[in-house]
């Protein structure tokens, strides 16, 4: 391929490039996974110039044969990518010419690689959008599902990972349906700035051929072409959007793995993971690790990384493309590759394991979690809530003394400390009323997390990419 290359530059070079710069120089080895959307590029691209009278359109029809055959043998395995070719779009049309002599030189008129890589990424992302907005899609279907039976399971629901109050488990799992579903409209605001069209741009200054770019833009599904020659080249926003997406679906996985991490403690034990998702110790023999959300919890680093290094890659550089930006598709495949490999290890992670309702229900039951409750039943009976506050704490602090809790205070020590209290209290204070009374939009009553599931499918039903 260096020979291929060479023949490439030949006109303004006497030596061909080192071994040791060829190698430092090349993006083959990570752009390689771009060559269905770079030959398809070029198809769009010759098909164009064939159409405008820019190439004969025998020559164009030439092309697009001998593309397509190079795209068929590379996808059977009868074409080797060549690892010493400088990036994809050399060897695709060095391939091309290797096999159609002159005809194959006439396809990069009127293009650079500038635009055509700046046209491949997007490409290529736009396909990984659509794949991973699907793989969210089904994560959200799950938690739907999971809380669709866990309606009445009741669990403390924290703040300073002290309890609280009262929610259920269902209504713990759509509070990360939420936040996936707002993931959700990201990936799909991110793909409508991508779906733009780089090619035409040439190396930075447009082209004096009559060019159809609208053309290409429609064939490739392209919803409009770049505005701006310098800008359509060294636009790399949405690579950088993109990865700042990824990272907070990587925040939202990583937060709920730490969740999952606790949740299968011998501390907590609200949940007991499926053998298949969980590891052993090699030399303790009663450990069952969470090694998969662990797993997710640790590579969200690498995500996170990958938008710094797209971050500071782009922010001191002068227009129009450098090679600097050879170094976006590293990290965003990077990105791209370690969400959807979370992903597809934490759906199935969710969906298989087991809830230990009861042990949630007894963590709920310690912890007086029904407090603000018992002074809201004060309240009800006319005292201010400051007031009925205070008394409260009262009430947990004399539990704390005894040993007890709110449910089993006798009444006398209710009546000792406000004497509006009578026997009612204990129902007003029981969990699964406390849960239900909750009924406000979005809360964690029965009724109101059935509306939240009812929204959230309706969501990820109506989702078009
Ligand atoms: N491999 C290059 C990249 O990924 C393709 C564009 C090369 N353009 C150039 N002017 N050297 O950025």
């Amino acid at each position: 391929m260096l020979t291929i290359m060479a023949q490439l530059w030949k006109g303004r070079f006497k030596k061909e490039l080192a071994k040791e710069t060829n190698d430092f120089n090349s993006s083959i080895k990570f752009d390689c996974r771009m060559f269905e959307e770079d030959i398809k590029g070029s198809i769009a691209h010759a098909t164009m110039l064939g159409a405008a009278g820019i190439i004969e359109q025998s020559e164009s029809e030439k092309i697009t044969e001998g593309l397509m055959e190079i795209l068929g043998d590379i996808k059977s395995g009868r074409l080797e990518i060549d690892m010493e070719a400088e990036d994809i779009h050399t060897f695709v049309e060095g391939e091309l010419t290797a096999r159609l002599g002159q005809t194959g030189k006439r396809l990069h008129t009127a293009r650079s690689r500038n635009d055509q890589v700046a046209l491949d990424i997007r490409m290529v992302l736009k396909n990984e959008v659509d794949e991973i907005s699907e793989k969210v899609k089904n994560l959200i279907s799950v938690l739907c599902s999971k809380a669709e039976e866990n309606k009445h399971t009741i669990m403390p629901g924290y703040t300073h990972l002290q309890r609280a109050q009262p929610i259920t488990f269902a209504h713990h799992l759509m509070a990360y349906a939420s936040m996936l579903c707002r993931d959700l409209d990201r990936l799909k605001d991110v793909k409508r700035r991508m779906n733009v069209l780089p090619l035409g741009s040439g190396a930075l200054a447009g082209t004096t051929y009559p060019l159809d770019r609208e053309m290409v833009a429609d064939l490739l599904g392209f919803d409009s072409i770049s505005a701006n020659s310098l800008d359509g080249v060294s636009d790399r926003d949405f690579c950088i959007e993109l990865a700042a997406a990824l990272s907070l679906i990587m925040v939202h996985l990583s937060r709920f793995s730490e969740e999952i991490i606790m949740w299968c403690s011998w501390e907590f034990k609200f949940i007991e993971l499926d053998d298949a998702f969980s590891t052993g110790s090699s030399i303790m023999p009663q450990k069952k690790n969470p090694d998969i959300a662990e797993l997710v919890r640790g590579k969200s680093g690498r995500v996170f990384g990958d938008l710094t290094t797209l971050l500071t890659v782009m922010k001191g550089i002068a227009l129009a493309y450098n090679k600097d930006m050879q170094e976006d598709k590293e990290a965003i495949f990077d990105a791209v590759d370690t969400v959807k490999m979370c992903l597809n290890a934490f759906t199935p992670m969710i969906d298989t394991m087991t809830v230990l309702k009861d042990n949630m229900r007894n963590a709920a039951a310690k912890g007086f979690i029904n407090a603000t409750d018992c002074a809201d039943y004060l309240v009800g009976k006319g005292l201010a809530f400051r007031d009925a506050y205070k008394a409260t704490g009262e009430l947990v602090a004399l539990c704390i003394d005894k040993n007890l809790t709110l449910e089993t205070l006798p009444l006398e020590e209710y009546k000792a400390v406000c004497d509006l209290f009578d026997e009612k209290v204990y129902t007003a204070i029981n969990l699964e009323k406390c849960v239900n009374d909750r009924l406000v939009a979005g809360g964690p009553a029965v009724q109101s997390v059935e509306m939240q599931i009812e929204s959230a499918r309706e969501y990820i039903g109506n989702y078009r990419f």
